[in-house]
């Protein structure tokens, strides 16, 4: 009888130890990041970037079939699982659907990014004023949108961060590109406001800055055609800026530019008078 307790407990203390240090049994609760425009360009490189951090992701787009894309080679490539919900962000009723749905399916989430945004060759007195209305309700409103609808489960899981997607072309007014370097700076100053509105919260607000990204051919056309050869040294591969971008966010840097080359022009043009700025593009977008 001796014998047999004596063999029992050989057998359990073991087990029971293994269980006590946890290491074994616990569930691992993966944080959630959601990108608003995360099935392609920047805000895939920014999703992948999150998933090889250990991120559960949600992911906002228009196109399902490119969102479900977008699942299987996140979800094959890493150990994290991938929402998908198809909304159009520049509609009013969109953010409030989202939260609501966020909330419902209890998401854990730690990062929202405001990414998706649409820019291109034509701007304003070549568009039409329905083109203009959707860049600046996508561009501007959404991001705004997102962030108040979404700020209640960021507070509930602080820390936690806001990276915001804006633009080079937000640090100074360019002709050729009225509205959108105008949608971008309202992106630029709304990102520095709320990190000192919500710092007491402990939510951390980034502005990702890029200059060229080579996410679709348009953009390496017009890069190599307005700006030349400094724009093409200023360019910089979807997936380092992803990289970069989730790297400084996590960081708590505020203003973000990937890249030596379009870093070093950036400042250039924060700190040149804006009258002059503003004449220089002109030159250069014609
Ligand atoms: N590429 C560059 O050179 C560059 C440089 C500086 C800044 N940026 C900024 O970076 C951001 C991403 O640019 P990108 O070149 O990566 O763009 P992209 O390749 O065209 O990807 C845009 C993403 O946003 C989604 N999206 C677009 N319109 C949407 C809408 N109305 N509702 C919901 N989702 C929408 C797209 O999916 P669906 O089309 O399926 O909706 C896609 O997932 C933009 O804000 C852009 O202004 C880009």
């Amino acid at each position: 009888m001796y014998k047999l307790v004596f063999a029992l407990l050989i057998i359990a203390i073991p087990f029971s130890v293994r269980c006590q240090s946890g290491k074994i049994q616990e569930p691992v609760v993966k944080p959630f990041a959601l990108i608003a425009g995360g099935s392609k360009g920047i805000g895939f490189a920014i999703a992948e970037a999150l998933a090889r951090r250990n991120y559960n992701l949600v992911l906002i787009a228009r196109d399902p079939d490119t969102l479900l894309l977008a699942k299987t080679r996140l979800e094959s490539a890493y150990p994290v699982e991938v929402f998908t919900l198809s909304y159009d962000l520049s509609r009013e009723e969109t953010a409030t659907a989202i939260a609501q749905w966020c909330t419902e399916k209890n998401i854990r989430l730690k990062m929202l990014c405001n990414v998706a945004g649409l820019g291109g060759a034509e701007d304003y007195l070549n568009l039409s004023l329905d083109s203009l209305r959707y860049m600046v309700r996508l561009n501007v409103e959404s991001c705004m949108a997102m962030s108040l609808t979404l700020l209640p489960l960021l507070e509930a899981n602080a820390p936690s961060y806001i990276l915001n997607v804006a633009s080079m072309a937000g640090f100074a007014p360019m002709p050729a590109k009225n509205m959108y370097s105008a949608t971008k700076s309202a992106v630029i100053f709304f990102s520095y406001s709320l990190r000192y509105q919500l710092k007491e919260k402990n939510i951390s607000v980034s502005c990702l800055n890029p200059g060229p990204v080579f996410t679709k051919p348009g953009i390496v056309e017009e890069t190599r055609e307005k700006l030349g050869w400094l724009g093409m040294k200023m360019a910089v591969s979807p997936r380092k800026v992803g990289e970069i971008a989730v790297q400084e966010t996590l960081n708590g840097k505020l203003i973000i530019v990937p890249g030596t080359a379009a870093k070093l022009m950036s400042t250039i043009i924060r700190a040149l008078p804006r009258r002059l700025v503003v004449k220089i593009y002109n030159n250069v977008g014609k």
